[in-house]
């Protein structure tokens, strides 16, 4: 499984390096990492999960996913929404969820998601550094209205991509990933409240986790 997993992986990568954003997918350890808070969360929750890929965050979800909890995954690109409802949701460990129609599969650009009853926690696998400064932008504000109160949003970033661009970067690149590596520090100073270095994985990566106020109701208050 992982040797074809990792091949469709790279082979969406290869037709679509800017929207795929990695050579692989996140490893165990890194999906274990991004979905802290939420593994932490008490009773029921509203999961959303962007940039789901060929799943290999999603399968860990399906491992932790609480009897009552709801997930929506979100991903932009047809053939890896099929490969999700194909080889990911037709897992044991969703099987529950999946009957009790708690799973949704939105294939959409996360910049469309607009859903009225909100999240208590956002995953994301979204290469934000291989957007345009305009991209991160509207997809942080998208994802910050999406939560409830006291939500949380994870997401990964590899630990030596924004430093290394930006000394390596030439003309407008250089300016591109300059302009979202700063947008990307003030977001991590402002709203960032926990972090984990993974090293078993390839690259290496943080899994960063935000808070967007100071709410003390939601679930998601839980995970400090
Ligand atoms: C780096 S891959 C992450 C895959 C998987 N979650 C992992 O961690 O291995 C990024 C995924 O984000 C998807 N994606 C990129 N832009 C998107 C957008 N605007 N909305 C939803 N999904 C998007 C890509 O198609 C790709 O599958």
């Amino acid at each position: 499984m992982n040797i074809v997993h990792n091949w469709r992986f790279l082979r969406q990568f290869l037709r679509r390096p800017k929207v795929i954003g990695a050579v692989a997918p996140s490893s165990r350890a890194l999906a274990t990492a991004v979905c802290g808070p939420y593994r932490r969360a008490a009773g029921s929750v509203r999961l959303l999960e962007v940039g789901a890929g060929t799943g290999s965050i999603t399968r860990h979800i399906g491992t932790i996913l609480g009897s009552d909890d709801r997930l929506d995954l979100c991903e932009i690109d047809p053939e890896l929404a099929s490969v999700l409802a194909r080889d990911v949701l037709t897992n044991g460990d969703f099987a529950p969820a999946v009957a009790d129609g708690r799973v949704r599969l939105l294939n959409m650009p996360v910049q469309e998601i607009d859903d009225p009853d909100g999240y208590d926690f956002v995953i994301s696998g979204l290469p934000l550094t291989s957007f345009d400064l305009e991209s991160v932008r509207s997809i942080l504000e998208v994802i910050r209205r999406a939560l409830k109160p006291g939500g949380v949003f994870s997401y990964f970033e590899y630990i030596a991509l924004r430093p290394l661009s930006r000394t390596c970067a030439v003309g407008r690149r250089r300016a591109r990933i300059r302009g979202v590596s700063a947008f990307l520090t003030r977001h991590i100073r402002d709203h960032q409240f926990s972090r984990q270095t993974v090293l078993a994985n390839f690259p290496p990566a943080h899994a960063r986790h935000f808070r967007y106020d100071e709410a003390t109701e939601s679930p998601a208050s839980l995970c400090a």
